[in-house]
């Protein structure tokens, strides 16, 4: 910035807009000058001033009335307002100072009084402003760092749980399994001797045909499979379900390799191109000559499908999601953005908890961006979300060169 600062001086007196005026330019200042309340608030509107001088006695709008507009609107509510006013009853300076001015120069003014004050309000609105930034940036990484320390500690908890049900779920798959050919043979049996009996003892038929019904031997036949086969499914999940586990808990045995994120993208379309063709456009933007970066690339297969395989879900009937891939200064940003559903602003901060789902049971299991949000930390990029409800919602990704 070449000047000291925009300065807006209201005042219906020439004279007194000359003098201010003169005096805040030869300080370095850009001064704009209005001569009433509703000049003053055009003028903030085309372009916002760091600091106004404020006269209270104005025709058309007076200086109150500005200020209370200027208060209200939260476009101009921050702008340090200092009234200077010909007005020097304790009442009016106490009224101007309530109603949000942050100083009260009385008429006539001194100069360098003005000079001064107008100094040391711009000095504390811009220590203001940072440490407002600052604030800001402490709380982005304060949840940033939350988030991590949840995941790590979880991570352990869940490598060790995911280890421990392996093993169970693996007797209980192979088990089915067998159990089922089993049975297939023994259903084979009964309904042998069942066939023979019949052809070959007519006089015992009744007592057998007793005992059929006493054992309920037909409905067992047929309740049998389907039992066997909901536990073979509810297997198949929970093994899924470890699967994840492990993936969101620790780095898998693949080693960092140079590759291109694209084909990772490509290979999550593919997989799940079922969920989305005829229904959904896929808009692709991949920069030309991407350079390939050191990375997991199944990992990150992993986590697009987990991105894309939402924003699927998040469009009831047809839309569109943009994919785009560009190079920025030290890496590659990657954005994921579809029309769907969105989310509000109270969700926002619990999607990447593990388990934590809005879907129905069955239809998601809350693993998704908590993984997702682990394969990125070990890349040791950055994932951030922005989503408004019905309009869609937007995932940025950051991933490091190197
Ligand atoms: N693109 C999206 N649009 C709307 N909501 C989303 C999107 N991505 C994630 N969510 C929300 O975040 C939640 C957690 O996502 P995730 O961890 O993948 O688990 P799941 O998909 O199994 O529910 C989802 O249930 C959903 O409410
Ligand atoms: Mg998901």
């Amino acid at each position: 910035m070449n000047s000291q600062g925009i300065v807006l001086i209201a005042d219906d007196n020439e004279n007194n807009l000359r003098v201010l005026s003169t005096m805040l330019r030869t300080e370095g200042y850009e001064v704009r000058v209005a001569k009433n309340g509703e000049q003053v608030l055009k003028s903030v509107s085309l372009e916002k001033p760091e600091i106004i001088l404020l006269d209270i006695h104005m025709p058309v709008m007076d200086g109150f009335e500005t200020c209370k507009r200027l208060k209200d609107d939260i476009n101009s509510r921050d702008i340090p307002i200092i009234f200077i006013s010909a007005l020097t009853e304790t009442s009016s300076k106490v009224k101007a100072l309530e109603m949000g001015g942050v100083d009260y120069i009385t008429k006539p003014f001194q100069v360098e009084e003005v000079k001064v004050r107008v100094h040391t309000h711009l000095l504390l609105r811009r220590k203001t402003l940072e440490l407002e930034l600052t604030l800001n940036n402490i709380k982005q990484l304060q949840t940033k760092l939350i988030q991590s320390e949840k995941m790590a500690s979880l991570g352990v908890l869940v490598a060790g749980i995911a280890h421990e049900i392996n093993n169970p779920i693996n007797f209980v798959y192979a088990g089915i399994n067998s159990l089922i050919k089993n049975f297939m043979e023994l259903e084979k049996g009964i309904k042998e001797v069942i066939e023979w009996v019949r052809q070959n003892k007519p006089e015992v038929a009744d007592e057998l045909e007793n005992i059929r019904e006493n054992y309920a031997i037909n409905k067992r036949l047929e309740v049998i499979p389907q039992l066997a086969g909901d536990i073979k499914t509810g297997a198949i999940r929970t093994t899924e379900i470890v699967k994840g586990l492990r993936l969101f808990s620790r780095s898998e045995n693949e080693p960092k390799t140079k590759a291109d994120i694209t084909e990772s993208i490509e290979t999550a379309l593919l997989l799940l191109k079922n969920r989305y063709k005829n229904r959904i456009q896929i808009e692709k933007q991949y920069q030309q000559n991407l350079k390939p970066i050191r990375c997991y690339p199944g990992q990150l297969t992993q986590a697009f499908i987990n991105l894309i395989h939402n924003a699927i879900d998040a469009i009831p009937d047809k839309g569109i999601i943009q994919i785009e891939v560009r190079e920025t200064e030290g890496g590659i940003s990657i954005s994921i953005a579809d029309d769907g559903i969105g989310m509000p602003a109270e969700l926002l901060s619990r999607i990447y908890d593990p388990f934590f789902t809005t879907k129905a049971v069955g239809d998601g299991m809350g693993m998704g961006l908590a993984i997702t949000h682990g394969i990125i930390e070990r890349h040791m990029g950055n994932i951030q979300v922005s989503s408004e409800v019905n309009k869609g919602t937007l995932f940025e990704i950051f991933l490091p060169a190197n």
